[in-house]
């Protein structure tokens, strides 16, 4: 196949430029170290669009000072390879200079090097549970995320449900922006013991690993407790707290599409999300499980 890998914001609309516009077009947007989470949302972009981009970039604006940026694992050239063999388009793998015009010459960059135009998340959305712990977090994912969106021009773009307040908060700005693109969220993938799949799992040691299976199986007992009537979200979270015994909990909640706490799920409309993050050695593990409505 021999998909290119675009280096620049040119090589990409000279790209784009010369696909058929009638065309539908996919974006997923990446960070890298691709597994097989942003493998199904590669495969879902190209079941649905004649032409797919996967961008691979490490938005360093998203990333605070004390967190993992220097280190978070870069393989570009398997990830290439994974994208080609799936049969994408083109990969966009730009430098942070090319992303970020104010950061020439800044050196290792973090958000507070950049003076650019910026995007605030809702303050109902942007700074409770994982804005919360990372309150210049979601600002930098819409920054990169609304540049990605004008530079391909895309019709569809892709996002895991794995990242749940990323994903609602992505919707949140294409409606308030009104921005000619539709959001696809796609479901968790799982390794085969029940661990979602994420890029810092590589950060686990062995024994941690083991722990972090009781995540999913908290969620699991929610479920089968939903399943059988429960509704009240107090129930619901101290079920999932036991399974978690003794772990280290940061939050284990249940909200609406709009972040909004939800105290009994008879009462929402739409979908009812319980959202979790534990702490296993030094890495915040994320979880989630999307209910409808019964
Ligand atoms: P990254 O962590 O690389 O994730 C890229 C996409 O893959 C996100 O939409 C994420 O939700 C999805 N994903 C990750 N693990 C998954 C899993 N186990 N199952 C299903 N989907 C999964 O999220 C980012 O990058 C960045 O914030 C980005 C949106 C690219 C902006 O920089």
């Amino acid at each position: 196949m021999n998909a290119p890998i675009l280096r620049t914001k040119n090589e990409l609309l000279a790209f784009i430029n010369k696909l058929d516009s009638r065309q539908d077009l996919g974006l997923v947007p990446t960070m890298g170290a691709l597994h097989n989470g942003h493998k199904s949302l590669i495969q879902a972009s190209i079941q649905d669009n004649p032409h797919t981009i996967v961008s691979i970039f490490v938005n360093p604006t998203q990333f605070a000072p004390n967190e993992d940026l220097s280190t978070y694992p870069r393989s570009l050239e398997q990830d290439y390879a994974l994208c080609d063999e799936l049969g994408v388009s083109a990969v966009f793998a730009p430098s942070v200079e090319e992303m970020y015009p104010s950061a020439q010459g800044a050196g290792a960059l973090c958000d507070s090097a950049l003076d650019e135009v910026r995007l605030l998340p809702p303050k109902s959305m942007g700074y409770v549970l994982e804005g919360f712990a990372r309150p210049t977090h979601f600002a930098g994912v819409l920054q990169v995320v609304l540049k990605l969106f004008m530079l391909t021009r895309a019709n569809n773009a892709y996002f895991g449900q794995k990242d749940a307040q990323q994903l609602l908060l992505i919707k949140r700005m294409v409606r308030d922006l009104c921005l000619p693109i539709c959001i696809h969220g796609c479901p968790i993938v799982r390794d085969e013991f029940g661990l979602a799949l994420s890029s810092r799992n590589a950060y686990l040691s062995d024994e941690e690993r083991v722990q972090a299976l009781r995540l999913h199986q908290a969620l699991e007992s929610i479920k089968q407790a939903y399943n059988q009537g429960i509704t009240a979200a107090k129930e619901l979270q101290n079920i999932g707290i036991k399974v978690l015994n003794n772990m280290d909990i940061e939050y284990l909640e249940i909200i609406d599409e709009n972040l909004a706490l939800i105290e009994d799920l008879r009462q929402g409309g739409g979908a009812c999300i319980v959202v979790l993050v534990v702490r296993v050695g030094r890495v915040r593990l994320l979880d989630n499980l999307w209910l409808e409505p019964n």
